[in-house]
């Protein structure tokens, strides 16, 4: 069954990982997608990859800490498919290092796509959802934003934010028809883990420890974080709102872990 027939959705940070992933698995359950990244060529091949496979796409270029270039791609997908009723505030960037270790430029550079841009996004789309009284908002926040992991400063403190944002913006659009809910993933297996791992001396290490780290013994597929945005989306998560849901493999819930060798 189409969950997400005839529903219009924009999502940001489409043109890679689990962005891309989630827009794919959007257009396969039937939604009319808008794919927004930085760069319309990656954007259009997603397009392309929705086409082919029979669904309806629209690529969309803009930075998302920028005001205008949002309006824009929101009008554009507004031309192409009419109201938005589903906003996946994926896009996000990583910088690492402890504080003393980062810029304050990293700093405002980090906040300005992962919080500012998830504001300006939801900003520039909840006036439609309001006017249609109708609207599935999801921000994509992270274990980080629950846990402290080293190395990670100023992008967990990002995505603590967004998980604080979800709860206060779904109070404020509950009786609007408006749902705002987040989803906290653990390690999931995408370009930013690679460029993540390439920058460590031992990569496979790494690796082997994000491996061992989650309690499932492993760490996530991009489809199954996609399962889950597309569950908060539809109309079976109709009494969901300020949920931060983990798809971690148990990461934010772990104990100490018995060790089978
Ligand atoms: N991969 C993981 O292990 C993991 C874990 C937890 C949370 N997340 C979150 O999931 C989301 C997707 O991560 P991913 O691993 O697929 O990363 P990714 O780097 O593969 O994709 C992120 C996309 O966002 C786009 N983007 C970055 N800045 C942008 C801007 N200013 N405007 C528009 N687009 C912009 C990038 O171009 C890229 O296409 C992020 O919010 C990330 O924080 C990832």
């Amino acid at each position: 069954m189409a969950q997400l027939k005839d529903k219009v959705a924009l999502i940001t940070g489409a043109a890679s990982g689990i962005g891309r992933g989630i827009a794919i698995r959007f257009a396969q359950e039937g939604a009319k997608v808008g794919v927004l990244d930085l760069k319309l060529e990656p954007c259009q091949k997603v397009v392309d990859e929705i086409n082919q496979a029979g669904g309806e796409a629209v690529a969309l270029e803009a930075d998302i800490a920028k005001e205008a270039p949002v309006a824009e791609a929101v009008q554009k997908l507004n031309d192409h498919f009419g109201t938005i009723s589903i906003l996946v505030n994926n896009a996000a960037i990583m910088p690492t290092g402890a504080v003393h270790e980062t810029s304050p430029e990293d700093f405002e550079r980090c906040m300005g796509v992962n919080l500012r841009g998830t504001y300006l996004v939801s900003r520039a789309v909840i006036p439609q959802m309001l006017e249609a009284t109708r609207g599935s908002i999801i921000h994509m926040a992270s274990g980080t934003g629950i846990l402290g992991l080293p190395g990670l400063a100023i992008y967990s403190a990002s995505k603590g934010a967004l998980i604080a944002l979800t709860r206060a913006m779904s109070t404020d659009y509950a009786r609007k028809g408006i749902r705002v809910n987040s989803v906290s993933p653990g390690t999931i297996d995408t370009p930013m883990l690679e460029k993540f791992l390439g920058e460590q001396s031992q990569p496979e290490l790494y690796r082997q420890m994000f491996d061992d780290m989650h309690p499932i013994g492993r760490i996530g597929r991009i489809d199954e974080v996609a399962n889950v945005f597309v569950f908060l989306a539809s109309d079976q998560a109709s009494f969901v709102t300020g949920a931060n849901y983990t798809v971690d493999g148990g990461l934010t819930v772990k104990g100490e872990q018995p060790q089978d060798d």
